[in-house]
């Protein structure tokens, strides 16, 4: 079967959908995921760029745990409008918020490096994967914190690239269809655990995740070993990492020697 590669997803228009549902409790899930991937309770006189900072929120929790500077980016309109309207009801004055590539090499030239780069699920979204990796880590300061979370190489992740050129190529109705496929099972799956329906780890939403899932692209993907040896070229070593066997995200942080 041949797909068009045109993209008809807006990682934003989701975000923006997704603010109006965030409330206190979200909230605390996302800076307690930030707190434990990073193993650091506090950012007390840290910079941090959050890149693909999609709604905002994870800038919000560095701001939260006190950083000094935030500068969030992302490529999408949409995102930076929904992280604008984050800011504006927290009034937090050390946060900018810029659009832009981290592929776009002029944009990145006026970005001054930070202690702590996250870009958790971003850099596979970005058509140049690998270039993306390699510009996020030039961003990172020495003895500095590069936080990334990256699609795991699985033997159902060629199933999947097929499924979101399909949904990026659909009308309304099958988009929506597709969504749904994806939500009523993991709904079906989290009340068989007694589980919330509804809410996802990092303070996220099953629904709004679903439809991120399923409309997410360029997609791409690496085992956890490959982004090991690949950061390791660039003097990172890895001091968390959290491994998934699924199709999800394997989550790391390097320190830059
Ligand atoms: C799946 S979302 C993740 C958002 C956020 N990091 C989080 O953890 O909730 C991916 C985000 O990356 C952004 N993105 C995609 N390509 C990008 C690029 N080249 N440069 C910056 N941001 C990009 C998208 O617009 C989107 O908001």
């Amino acid at each position: 079967m041949n797909f068009r590669e045109h993209i008809t997803f807006s990682f934003g228009e989701n975000w923006l959908k997704y603010i109006k549902t965030f409330d206190e409790k979200n909230f605390k899930e996302a800076r307690l995921s930030l707190q434990e991937l990073l193993e650091l309770k506090s950012l007390k006189g840290k910079s941090f760029i959050d890149i693909g900072c999609g709604s905002g929120i994870f800038s919000l929790a560095a701001i939260d745990m006190n950083a000094q500077k935030v500068i969030s980016l992302d490529s999408d309109s949409k995102s930076v409008e929904a992280g604008n309207i984050i800011k504006r009801r927290n009034n937090a004055k050390q946060w900018s918020i810029l659009e832009g590539s981290i592929l776009n090499k002029d944009f990145l030239n006026n970005l001054e490096i930070a202690d702590i780069i996250y870009a958790w699920g971003v850099l596979h979204h970005t058509g140049d994967m690998w270039k993306a990796i390699d510009n996020s880590a030039k961003l990172v300061k020495k003895e500095g914190l590069f936080a990334l979370a990256i699609y795991n190489r699985c033997w159902t992740s060629g199933f999947w690239l097929k499924f979101k050129k399909l949904y990026n190529n659909r009308g309304r109705i099958i988009k929506k269809i597709m969504v749904f496929s994806i939500f009523l099972p993991r709904v079906f799956a989290r009340l068989m655990k007694l589980k919330h329906p509804f809410q996802e780890k990092r303070g996220m939403s099953i629904y709004y995740d679903a439809v991120d899932w399923a409309g997410g692209f360029p997609y791409e993907y690496a085992k956890f070993d490959e982004i090991v040896s690949f950061l390791k070229k660039r003097n990172f070593i890895l001091i968390n990492g959290v491994r998934t066997k699924s199709i999800g995200c394997n989550q790391f942080v390097f320190k830059k020697t």
